[in-house]
């Protein structure tokens, strides 16, 4: 076979064209249908080069279709955010350009050919091409591609129909003009990542279609209106049958009515099978019946407000990258039902067509995207000296204008009969423009039954809907209450402007933005360790009507599967590809690690975004249903009061929804947990499934869970002026050497965390620099004095910041009953402390010198929690491994905390240490210091030592958003303040 046959020809720049694609056949729904279809995915023969005409292409080698080369041995990933990779010159590109030739034999089966002498034709599908592919079989010119992440056919009859093997020719290059209106926040990867099929049509089948479901949510009546169409655009009748509704009528006799049908939700995603066929053809669809609506403020479904608990999803993989296998799929929307999520945003382009099967299943609302973010043309805060952007941006300019109508036309029928799209999005971070009036003008045209929206339409001229992204808790309480501020109204005036536009007279104040329904289509940054205050964003939807909730940002740590220098295995981000341009870890913030474990800030979702508010307070719970549809029918509540070791039932009369009632909890305990699970199996979620947890705790009776100790041995200082106090062994400098028969390197107060994200670099308050600056991260201890006093050990130290005065005055006293110590630490930061700079923590770290592997504490679990995190943690007793306490962030920063713990015990076999702390303090314990945590820029790089770090918190700073969103609210700000910790510290042998 040979490896090409194409010559270079250096005339011909298919990949700067505008409109852009050549030969495409015109956009269509997506169906699955009975005519023969013959799939092309597998290994194919490769060339790879530098140059798109194809001078120069390498030694053939083979590929795997789907997939992206960068990910393959060829080239290598490069992550920018907003930034275009290349110069910025659209529509060219440079010549250096990285280009795979795809080969492979393609044939016809023959039992095709009877359909193809009737008039049928055999179509070639790409359902994903990144960026620019032009296609030959036998050298014969098929087609160019245009649009990554949208289906492109084209008509291959002629080269195929003698059913004898040909040589199929796929050139895809990395940089082209799509390129320009695709600059999503993602890793630039390239090649042909979705899968390829021949398809046999046959004449007289259904070519395109169309079916609308409406459900009439004051009679119960289902209207079924089909529209199917042929090759040539022409409507022709179908004969449609819906068996489970006694269905059985012709397309062309108009809308269909059932008097009483199920209605499909998120909450209970009824879907009916369908028919609807040709004398050629049968397509098979799973219908959902459902009323979309924008009414006033208020956005509906099926006559009811919609709360969006939502996640933007990209399509991400640390092995594969944006290609997508069906287990990936299925397991996020596993995940997302398991963890309270009803919505997810396709961002930012149309999803692999399966993915919205899953949704439809499983109930989730989808908001698609369309395949275009022109990001780099208007952010200068990225590179600054540059204005030129914005005049030039795409959504102004007439030469897109075909490209991206046609673009909008074509992702909207490919989707239009998914019933889990409930609203279109014309793209991300666009601006706007003539050419996004004219998409809008396209979208709304191609489906009037769903609201169209684009968020950077800030004034909500056009979208159906007002969005906006990061809004402060502050903003959206205003957009909430419909009345803006003075201040706000100028910030939104500046963001026009920063999109090119000149603000109207008026500026926002006649903006439509507060007639129209509202959400967040990106919010709560989950970057790291975060993000903070999601409770604090969703009682704003509870309080104020007009907020419908909205999209984290996002699902997925975009992290890809490679090696740090020295071999160990770690996720990259940007910056370990030899990237000159990159924007580093930022795009790791999702909720699930890159391996798909969920991290503490799912957890933290699942309860803030669950369907039913559950508060516990001593002898009673109230359960608030958030449903829109549902009763609590399919719930069970239990009750424990043992610690969650036993739970019982109780009576959960009917709660409509929006409704509430209470339970009546038995007398008072220490703890009382209560619980409400699944009954049956619904969908991905199992049966005994806990939907969310809450509990009340009563501190006194935990702290007296350490009774006092009885202080029978005094303090004695040892000739060489090292201290003695039960256990507890201090050397000379009074510092804690040995606890029974564990070593200890170091106890100490500590200030410092290792920053999280949102505290880094690029964050709007990069408190790391200042911590650093101050040189909090290498404080330094000065005794200042030891003395018995009486039976106590008084240590008096102070924490010395290098180059300034801040700094901490320290007290430890020490007591002991020969078997444990009690140790009661005051720590007093600088009073000349700068007030707006908070600190990380006030608390105290003990670095034990082995590695105890078991820990049972009794705090609040399973996950960590932050001041402003930690939904979904309740008190109890809890068990893991050193390890599994660990939260792998892709970039090392603080994490792990269980506050409110009160008893922490870490073993080996050996025995090891007990610590109480009768007022519920924050404990993490770690195989590495804080130092290691904050050194390191990668999780797998991180190395234990062999010890065991105990960190014992009094307080925390929150962890807040600010890496792309708000800083703490103030309740959880870590303003300098003094503060005691008391702890019992108990070495334990086996
Ligand atoms: C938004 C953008 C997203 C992502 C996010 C930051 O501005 O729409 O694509 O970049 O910021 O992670």
């Amino acid at each position: 076979m040979p490896t090409t046959t194409i010559p270079v020809d250096r005339t011909d720049r298919w990949w700067e064209e505008l409109p852009g694609g050549r030969n495409r056949l015109p956009a269509r729904a997506h169906l699955n249908s009975d005519a023969p279809q013959l799939n092309l995915d597998g290994t194919w023969g490769f060339r790879y080069g530098q140059r798109a005409d194809g001078t120069g292409l390498g030694e053939p080698g083979t590929i795997e279709v789907p997939g992206m080369w960068q990910l393959q041995g060829h080239g290598a990933p490069q992550y920018t955010n907003v930034i275009y990779p290349i110069p910025r010159q659209a529509p060219h590109v440079p010549d250096e350009n990285p280009t795979g030739h795809y080969f492979r034999t393609v044939q016809a089966p023959a039992e095709w050919s009877n359909t193809v002498e009737a008039g049928g034709r055999i179509v070639l599908r790409f359902l994903g091409v990144d960026s620019a592919a032009r296609i030959w079989i036998d050298g014969q010119d098929v087609g160019v591609t245009s649009g990554s992440r949208l289906t492109q056919e084209f008509d291959v009859t002629d080269a195929l129909a003698d059913g004898a093997e040909h040589l199929l020719e796929v050139r895809v290059v990395q940089w082209s003009v799509n390129t320009y209106l695709e600059d999503q926040d993602m890793w630039w990867t390239s090649g042909i990542f979705r899968s390829v099929d021949l398809l046999l049509r046959p004449a007289g089948g259904v070519e395109d279609l169309t079916t609308v479901a409406d459900y009439d949510p004051a009679t119960g009546a289902g209207t079924l209106t089909v529209t199917a169409r042929d090759a040539s655009g022409e409507e022709i009748p179908a004969q449609v049958q819906v068996p489970a509704l006694g269905i059985d009528a012709s397309s062309t006799d108009g809308p269909i009515t059932v008097q009483q049908v199920a209605p499909w939700s998120a909450e209970g995603p009824t879907l009916y099978d369908a028919t609807i066929a040709t004398d050629s053809e049968t397509v098979t669809l799973r219908i959902g019946f459902r009323r979309v609506e924008v009414d006033g403020e208020i956005f509906r479904i099926n006559g009811e407000r919609i709360v969006l608990r939502g996640v933007n999803r990209h399509e991400a993989d640390p092995r594969v990258g944006r290609t997508q296998h069906f287990e990936n799929m299925d397991r996020d929307v596993e995940l997302m039902k398991l963890h309270n999520l009803n919505a997810v945003r396709t961002s930012h382009y149309p999803p692999h067509p399966r993915f919205l099967e899953v949704c439809d299943e499983a109930g989730l609302y989808v908001l698609v995207d369309g395949d275009f973010e022109a990001h780099g043309f208007h952010s200068d805060s990225t590179w600054g000296e540059d204005p030129s952007g914005r005049a030039e941006r795409p959504a102004d300019d007439p030469q897109f204008k075909d490209a991206l109508v046609e673009r909008t036309r074509r992702f909207i029928a490919r989707d239009r009969n998914s019933t889990s799209v409930v609203i279109w999005s014309l793209g991300n971070e666009a601006a706007t423009g003539q050419v996004t009036d004219a998409m809008f003008d396209a979208a709304e045209a191609a489906d009037p039954t769903r609201p169209v929206i684009y968020e950077q339409d800030y004034r909500t001229d056009r979208s159906a809907m007002f969005s906006l992204m990061y809004s402060t808790h502050e903003e959206s309480e205003q957009i909430g209450r419909r009345e803006l501020s003075a201040e706000y109204r100028e910030k939104l005036v500046h963001m026009l402007r920063g999109l090119g536009l000149d603000a109207p007279d008026g500026g926002f104040d006649d903006a439509p933005a507060l007639t129209k329904p509202f959400f967040w289509i990106e919010f709560a940054h989950a970057m790291g360790n975060g993000a903070g205050s999601l409770k604090e964003y969703m009682d704003l939807v509870e309080q104020y009507p007009a907020l419908h909730g909205g999209f984290i940002w996002e699902w997925i740590d975009h992290g890809i599967d490679t090696t740090d220098a020295d071999g160990n295995p770690i996720w990259g981000y940007g910056g370990d590809f030899g990237e000159r341009l990159h924007d580093a870890n930022f795009v790791a913030d999702g909720l699930v690690l890159p391996d798909r474990t969920p991290s503490p800030a799912l957890e933290d979702a699942k309860h803030h975004y669950s369907p039913v508010r559950l508060e516990v307070s001593p002898g009673r719970a109230v359960v608030k249903s958030r449903y829109a549809f549902r009763d609590l029918s399919h719930l069970r509540a239990e009750v424990s009061v043992d610690g969650r070791v036993t739970w019982q039932e109780l009576e959960l009369h009917p709660v409509a929804p929006g409704e509430q009632t209470e339970l009546t909890l038995p007398d008072a305990a220490e703890v009382t947990t209560v619980r409400l699970v699944t009954r049956e199996a619904d969908g991905p979620v199992p049966a005994g499934h806990e939907l969310v947890t809450a509990d009340h705790v009563d501190a006194r009776a935990l702290a007296a869970r350490v009774p006092a100790l009885s202080r029978q041995v005094a303090p004695e200082q040892l000739e060489d002026g090292s201290w003695q106090l039960g256990p507890a062994h201090f050397d000379d400098l009074a510092r804690l050497t040995q606890l029974g028969w564990i070593e200890v390197e170091h106890a100490w107060a500590d200030l410092y965390r290792a920053p999280v994200d949102n505290e880094r670099a690029r964050t709007r308050v990069p408190l790391e620099a200042r911590w650093k600056q101050i040189c909090l991260d290498v404080a330094r201890r000065r005794l200042v004095e030891a003395r018995a006093d009486g039976d106590a050990l008084v240590v008096r130290t102070h924490l010395g910041l290098d180059g300034n005065g801040l700094g901490a005055d320290v007290t430890e006293t020490w007591t002991s009953d020969g078997t444990a110590v009690d140790v009661q630490v005051e720590i007093a930061p600088s009073s000349r402390w700068p007030e707006d700079l908070p600190l990380p923590r006030l608390g105290w770290t003990i670095a034990l010198d082995r590695q105890l592997t078991a820990v049972e504490y009794d705090g609040y679990g399973p996950h960590e929690s932050y001041p402003d995190t930690g939904g979904g943690t309740t008190f109890g007793t809890w068990s893991a491994t050193l390890e599994e306490l660990q939260t792998r962030y892709v970039f090392p920063q603080e994490n792990g905390n269980r506050a409110g713990t009160v008893r922490a015990r870490l073993t080996d076999d050996a025995g090891g240490v007990e610590f109480a702390m009768p007022e519920g303090l924050g404990f993490a314990a770690r195989p590495w210091s804080s130092a290691e945590l904050d050194l390191r820029a990668h999780n797998g790089s991180l190395r234990a030592d062999g010890r065991t770090w105990v960190t014992i918190s009094a307080a925390l700073h929150g962890v807040g958003s600010a890496a792309c969103g708000p800083v703490p609210l103030p309740e959880y700000v870590l303003t300098a303040r003094s503060a005691t910790l008391r702890m019992r510290l108990t070495p334990v042998s086996a």
